[in-house]
């Protein structure tokens, strides 16, 4: 399974990528409008830290010319660009026209396995259902997952991979891995949270404690 940091935030990116564990990066407006950096900017500087997983840089536009003039300009900041465009008409149309042209595209807003069809036909790269924002509204967003899988799964000729997005919980992480998607892309503290173990601490505590009575050194 794929790890994606969602994030447009450098110093965090930064801090992770150095783990080794970190595949790409998501972006979207909002994350842009945190971050209150320059898109072009930020998006490169992302780009230079993680140079081979995919970085996806969201179009803003509504109608299909627009976002394809936004998609090129996106896309030549860096070779591991993915045009992030939205689940509409339009969307759809550019991200049928964008991996035609051998562009990867992320298919964002995904809330339906109905969608998630769509933009498979479209020959996304990734399709990406948003759980945390289903769960908000008291549905199920690991059900949309596994309908998902269930359908990419019946029909090989898809190639689009699952990017399950909107992670609030490392739960949503454990269930989603349950589910078989392909990437999972995390906000840094959920990241940070999939680690931490009260019972791991209070183990290295004890081994610590034990290890300092021998009076030994490894090094
Ligand atoms: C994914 O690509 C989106 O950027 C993101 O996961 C949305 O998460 P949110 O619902 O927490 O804003």
């Amino acid at each position: 399974m794929k790890i994606f940091l969602d994030s447009a935030d450098i110093k965090e990116i930064e801090e992770l990528v150095i783990t080794g564990l970190i595949d790409g990066v998501t972006t979207n407006p909002s994350l842009i409008a945190k971050s209150g950096r320059d898109i072009k900017e930020v998006t490169k500087e992302i780009c230079n830290l993680v140079p081979h997983g995919p970085v996806s840089a969201e179009v803003t536009a509504m109608d299909y010319e627009t976002m394809m003039k936004e998609a090129d300009v996106l896309r030549k900041i860096s070779d591991n660009i993915a045009i992030k465009v939205p689940l509409t008409f339009d969307g759809l149309r550019a991200c049928k026209a964008l991996s035609g042209e051998d562009t990867l595209v992320n298919v964002t807003l995904c809330f339906t396995a109905n969608q998630a069809l769509l933009a498979a036909k479209a020959g996304a790269t990734f399709i990406s259902p948003f759980l945390g924002r289903l769960d908000d509204l008291g549905m199920d967003g690991t059900e949309l997952i596994s309908e998902i899988a269930d359908i990419y799964m019946s029909y090989p000729e898809f190639e689009t991979e699952i990017l399950a997005a909107s992670i609030r919980s490392v739960k949503h992480v454990k269930d989603v891995a349950l589910l078989g998607a392909d990437v999972v892309t995390l906000p840094g503290k959920v990241l940070k949270a999939m680690y931490k173990h009260p019972l791991t601490d209070a183990g290295l505590e004890a081994f610590n404690a034990d290890w300092a009575t021998t009076g030994q050194s490894i090094l």
